[in-house]
């Protein structure tokens, strides 16, 4: 996720063709990891009795729908660069350092 991230930032300062092609690499890479790594979590979550599993996957359902919204607008030739940096920095923040945080221990092999 800090990758997805890193990346944002990379694509936003890409200028011209460079920056669309790394904002297409971008949006696949978020959509890998929304199927790949957000199952990993739904599935240790429910196992361990997470007491927030509904509004965590609620969040994760979030990032989908954006997605959705990014690609739909990028075929229609919309390339929001913009709008994923700011999309994916709101998820850092709010997601990552406080959703997943929390889930930290529940997620720790015992
Ligand atoms: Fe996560
Ligand atoms: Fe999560």
């Amino acid at each position: 996720m800090l990758l997805l991230y890193a990346e944002s930032l990379k694509c936003l300062e890409s200028a011209g063709p460079e920056g669309y092609e790394k904002l297409h690499d971008l949006l696949h890479e978020m959509a890998v990891c929304a199927r790949e790594h957000f199952s990993k979590e739904e599935e240790f979550l429910p196992a361990r009795n997470h007491p927030m599993l509904a509004e965590h996957a609620e969040e994760h359902e979030q990032f989908k729908i954006a997605l959705a919204d990014f690609l739909f607008s990028a075929v229609q030739s919309e390339l929001d660069k913009t709008g994923v940096f700011r999309f994916l920095s709101e998820w850092w923040i709010h997601h990552i350092l406080v959703s997943d945080f929390d889930c930290k221990p529940y997620l720790v092999e015992s």
